[in-house]
C-alpha cells in the first residue's frame, strides 16, 4: 500500500501539518492510516494522546535509521496508507524512509531562500531514486500560501515557474495559512471534529484539505479509498 513520505531540511514548512490532513482526510474515507512519527519531537504522537484521534489512525514513532525500513514494510503490510513524518534536516533516516516510499512531498514556501533549501531536498529525492528499481515519485506542496490565489506574492509565482521548469511536479492544491490546520494539534482530533465555536472558516479549511487530498491520490494513481 502506498507510502508518502513528508521531507524538507527546512524546518517548519509544514511537514507535520500536511502529514496529518492527508491521514485524517483519508482515515474519513475509511482507509486505515499508519502514521510513522519519525520526528525525535514526536509532534504526531502528541497529537495523537489528545482527544478524538480517529480509530482507524495508528501513530508508530520510529527514529531509529537503522530500523525505519523494517517499520515502514511492516507498516505498508497493515494498513491502506502509510505516511512517514520527517524531521526537518537529512539523515539517514530520510534516505531509508525514501528507499521504501512511493511518493515524496516536500512542503514549501514562497521565499527563494524556501525554494533553495527543497531544492535541496529534492536532490536528496533524486539521488535515492537511482538507487531503487522504480524511479520515486515526488512533488512541492505550497504550503502557508494566502488563501486567494490573487494575492499571492510575485516571488512565489517566480518559484512555482521555477519549479515546473525545472521537471519538479507542484500539487496544484495549495494548504493556504488556516487556523483550523493549526487548531488540530491543540484541540486534537479531525477537521470534522473541530467546533465552529473553536475556530473559524472550518468549511473552507475541509474544502482545502479534500481537495489537496484528492490532488495527492491522482499523483498516486490511487483511486479514493471510499
Ligand atoms: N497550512 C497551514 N496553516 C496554518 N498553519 C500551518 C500550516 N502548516 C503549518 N502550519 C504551522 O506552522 C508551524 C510549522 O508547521 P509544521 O510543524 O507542520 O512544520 P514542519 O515542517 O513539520 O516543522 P519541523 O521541521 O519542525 O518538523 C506550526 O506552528 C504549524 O501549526
Ligand atoms: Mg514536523
Amino acid at each position: 500500500m502506498p507510502v508518502i513520505t513528508l521531507l524538507s531540511p527546512k524546518g517548519g514548512v509544514g511537514k507535520t501539518t500536511t502529514a496529518l490532513l492527508l491521514a485524517t482526510e483519508l482515515a474519513a474515507q475509511d482507509a486505515k492510516v499508519i502514521l510513522v512519527d519519525a520526528d525525535p519531537n514526536f509532534p504526531l504522537s502528541k497529537w495523537a494522546a489528545l482527544k478524538g484521534k480517529p480509530d482507524n489512525i495508528e501513530v508508530v514513532e520510529e527514529i531509529d535509521e537503522e530500523t525505519i525500513i523494517d517499520t515502514i514494510t511492516e507498516a505498508r503490510r497493515r494498513a491502506k496508507f502509510v505516511i512517514v513524518d520527517l524531521e526537518g534536516r537529512a539523515s539517514g533516516r530520510v534516505t531509508n524512509a525514501l528507499l521504501v516510499s512511493n511518493l515524496a512531498l516536500i512542503p514549501m514556501q514562497g521565499s527563494a531562500l524556501d525554494s533553495n533549501e527543497a531544492a535541496r531536498a529534492f536532490k536528496n529525492v533524486k539521488q535515492v531514486s537511482k538507487h531503487r528499481d522504480k524511479p520515486l515519485k515526488f512533488a512541492a506542496v505550497l504550503a502557508k500560501t494566502q488563501a486567494s490565489e490573487r494575492l499571492w506574492p510575485r516571488d512565489l509565482k517566480q518559484i512555482i515557474a521555477g519549479l515546473q521548469e525545472a521537471g519538479i511536479p507542484v500539487i496544484s492544491t495549495a494548504l493556504a495559512d488556516r487556523g483550523a490546520f493549526r487548531a488540530l494539534f491543540s484541540f486534537g482530533g479531525t477537521l470534522a471534529t473541530l467546533k465552529a465555536t473553536d475556530v473559524g472558516s472550518l468549511a473552507t479549511a475541509r474544502a482545502n484539505a479534500a481537495a489537496f487530498t484528492v490532488d495527492v491520490l491522482t499523483l498516486l494513481n490511487e483511486k479514493a479509498p471510499a
